[in-house]
């Protein structure tokens, strides 16, 4: 069996790696994120390789996944980490990840967040507005350490993201610097004593599925470069950020090799080390949620299949409408398929993880898997209804780590007073 077929299906039966998932919730409850870690692997290899021709730093999205055994083994496969708060970079020391292998990234960070990534020293601070620049550099100042600094390029590009929330790039939305301010920017930065300019930044949404739109912002941030070389302000790198998509139904995610084909070259010839931001191409399809079937409910012209995970535990299809792939664990050869709405339990019209979806019957008891959540599922979990987020274990060939277990009922309380 290869270890990095997502999820494969053996004799009518779902499996995770060398494990049933039958059995794997025998063991470890419902709901359960259930992780492959060689499709893990697999994803990132494949970056790696294929922008092997230049200097390169994968600096995985944190926010994507940021369980610490996820996080212990990319550190251990040479990744660093995009991180944007405080926890992140927490979490990120605590899996051993450098932090001289990580840059901050985020609209709103505090002078908390500064001092602590700066005491940790930081590779590079992604500057996203004037005001945050001359915060940073007082912080510096007050630390008595040098701010290393990139600033990041709201290139107004417009990526078709399946929703709005994730598109990023163009200059409607909070994120970056305009363009025309950034060489502004970089020469006030290089009369600060206390910042060094390090390198440029670009991110232009999230599931992205072609190469175009990165070529138009690559080709921005390149002329910003060489605008600022040409005035003896020196860049080391280039970071393009993340975003690229990954198939949640049948359809194949971005092609990373038609992108470095365009990117590398590119970039090589700067010279610049080329850093890349991604989350959910390494992660998104390494990861199931099984949910349990409560109950089967026909009410008028719908039916319900009410599972024991909802909303709370996936909030993707609420939130975004997001599409996630729904199987049996196991398949019912007698089954017909009927279009039902697949809902969680909590006391919400919008608690669903899939709407007029065609599937398979399933019955009190089943076990269904919702495919694709390695990325932005259990880190967007939630308490809400007083739930306990479910358990996360992560599976290697044959070997299972708890990796997150399930919440208890204290956990809920804790921090509260009585
Ligand atoms: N770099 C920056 C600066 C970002 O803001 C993001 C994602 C990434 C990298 C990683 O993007 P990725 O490679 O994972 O697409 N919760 C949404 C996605 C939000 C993305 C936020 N920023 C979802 O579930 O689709």
């Amino acid at each position: 069996m290869a270890l990095t077929s997502p999820f494969p299906r053996i004799d009518g039966e779902l499996w995770a790696g060398e494990r049933r998932v039958t059995e794997l919730v025998a063991e470890f409850g419902s709901p359960l994120y259930v992780y492959d870690a060689g499709v893990i692997e697999a994803a990132y290899r494949r970056i790696e390789a294929a922008f092997s021709g230049v200097d390169l730093l994968i600096a995985y999205s944190v926010k994507a996944n940021s369980n610490l055994e996820i996080l212990r083994r990319l550190k251990a496969l040479g990744a660093g980490a995009d991180i944007v708060s405080l926890g992140e970079l927490h979490r990120c020391l605590a899996a051993g990840i450098s932090a001289n292998d990580m840059v901050f990234a985020g609209v709103g960070k505090t002078e908390e967040e500064m001092e602590a990534a700066l005491d940790a020293g930081i590779l590079a601070f992604n500057v996203e507005s004037a005001e945050e620049l001359q915060v940073l550099g007082r912080v510096a100042t007050r630390l008595g350490k040098p701010a290393p600094i990139a600033l990041r390029v709201n290139p107004d590009i417009v990526a078709d993201t399946p929703h709005e929330y994730t598109r990023t790039g163009h200059g409607a939305t909070k994120f970056g610097i305009p363009v025309d301010q950034v060489l502004d920017l970089y020469r006030s930065a290089a009369d600060h004593p206390m910042l060094e300019i390090r390198g440029i930044d670009v991110h232009i949404g999230s599931q992205i599925m072609e190469p175009a739109p990165y070529e138009k912002a690559l080709d921005q941030v390149l002329r910003l470069a060489a605008e600022a070389r040409a005035e003896g302000i020196d860049l080391d790198f280039l970071d393009l950020g993340g975003g690229y998509g990954v198939g949640y139904d049948e359809e194949d995610g971005m092609s990373v090799e038609d992108l470095a084909a365009i990117v590398v070259p590119r970039v090589a010839e700067t010279g610049m080390r080329l850093i890349l931001e991604p989350g959910r191409f390494i992660v998104g399809e390494a990861g199931i949620l099984v949910t349990e079937v409560l109950y089967v409910k026909r009410s008028g012209s719908k039916t319900f299949v009410i599972m024991d995970g909802g909303m709370t535990d996936l909030i993707r299809p609420s939130h975004y409408q997001g599409f996630h792939r729904i199987e049996p664990v196991v398949s019912r050869d007698e089954a017909a398929h009927e279009i039902v709405d697949v809902v969680g339990p909590i006391c919400e019209t919008g608690d669903f993880l899939a709407r007029d979806r065609s599937l398979q019957m399933p019955a009190h008891g089943d076990l269904l898997a919702v495919h694709t959540v390695g990325a932005y599922g259990f880190v967007m979990a939630s308490n809400y209804n007083s739930r306990r987020k479910p358990a996360e274990i992560v599976v290697d060939g044959a070997e299972v780590v708890l990796a997150r277990r399930r919440e208890s009922l204290d956990d809920l309380l804790l921090g509260e007073t009585l």
